[in-house]
């Protein structure tokens, strides 16, 4: 939404609206079972290879032994970048993927609207102009908000922002009602899906995992599944949400104009 001024309130990245109340019932999907099963376990697994592989980003700046060190790039960007940030990264070691968990395990509702809400709360956050310069970024043309601080986004936000664009048009007779008067009318574009599943497939064999997963045999229902358990290298969510946090760009809190 633009001011007389020209400046602009819209967030850079929209996140999902949370404080709507609800207005429609999840429609009931049409799709076998089966399907919603293997749907969830999808989204699921893509959800945790992203929060596993963002691990990645510090594993030279664990503070305290809380994992094995494993092999990670120097000269990584993303690890340069969390130095100079003084992101407070910590690392465990855990499962690949844990089953599907309350709230995450439910058809779309205003409980999990809020999961996704409080998970992309710092989506969008204040970089200021010494952090910016510290991080050697050529500055022509690049958004700033109102006191001068630099618009940017952590990468592993912009991939969870993705992947909920998609979960989001898979349910869209639920959320096209929430997003009828959006004032980002791209998001839901097939052009912004396809930039999505294009940036995550990209990153995924990027930061792609190696660890090894082996298949049970399940008796009932008589069917072979993949074990998540083995174990791998995690960012702690926490420690970089504590990073994001204090920075957030809270919608109506701030302006930015055309550079
Ligand atoms: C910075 O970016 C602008 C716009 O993309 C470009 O014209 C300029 O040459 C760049 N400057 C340097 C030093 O790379
Ligand atoms: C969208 O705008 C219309 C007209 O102003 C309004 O009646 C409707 O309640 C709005 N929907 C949402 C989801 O905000």
């Amino acid at each position: 939404m633009c001011k007389d001024s020209g400046d602009f309130q819209v967030p850079l990245l929209e996140n999902i609206r949370s404080n709507e109340p609800s207005i429609h019932q999840p429609s009931h999907s049409r799709r076998e079972p089966f399907f919603r099963i293997s749907l969830f376990f999808f989204i699921h697994l893509i959800y945790f290879t992203l929060l596993s592989y963002i691990a990645v980003l510090g594993t030279l700046y664990i503070r305290q032994p809380l994992c094995t060190s494993v092999s990670v790039p120097l000269s990584s960007a993303t690890s340069e970048h969390a130095k100079l940030l003084q992101m407070p990264l910590e690392f465990e070691e855990r499962s690949a993927w844990l089953p599907l968990q309350a709230p995450w395990d439910q058809e779309p509702s205003p409980t999990l609207d809020q999961a996704w809400a409080d998970l992309m709360f710092g989506l969008n956050v204040r970089v200021t102009a010494d952090e910016v310069e510290s991080l050697g970024f050529n500055t022509t043309d690049r958004l700033r908000v109102n006191g001068g601080d630099y618009f940017g986004v952590v990468g592993v936000y912009h991939q969870i922002h993705c992947l909920n664009s998609i979960r989001m048009m898979l349910y869209w007779d639920y959320y096209k009602i929430r997003f009828a008067n959006s004032t980002d009318s791209e998001l839901f574009t097939l052009g912004h899906t396809a930039h999505c599943i294009d940036t995550l497939r990209q990153w995924l064999m990027c930061h792609g995992g190696v660890e090894i997963h082996l298949a049970n045999w399940v008796d009932t229902p008589a069917e072979r599944e993949l074990d998540g358990a083995t174990s791998t290298t995690c960012l702690k969510w926490d420690s970089l949400a504590a990073w994001t946090r204090p920075r957030t760009l809270v919608p109506g809190t701030y302006t930015y104009r055309q550079p």
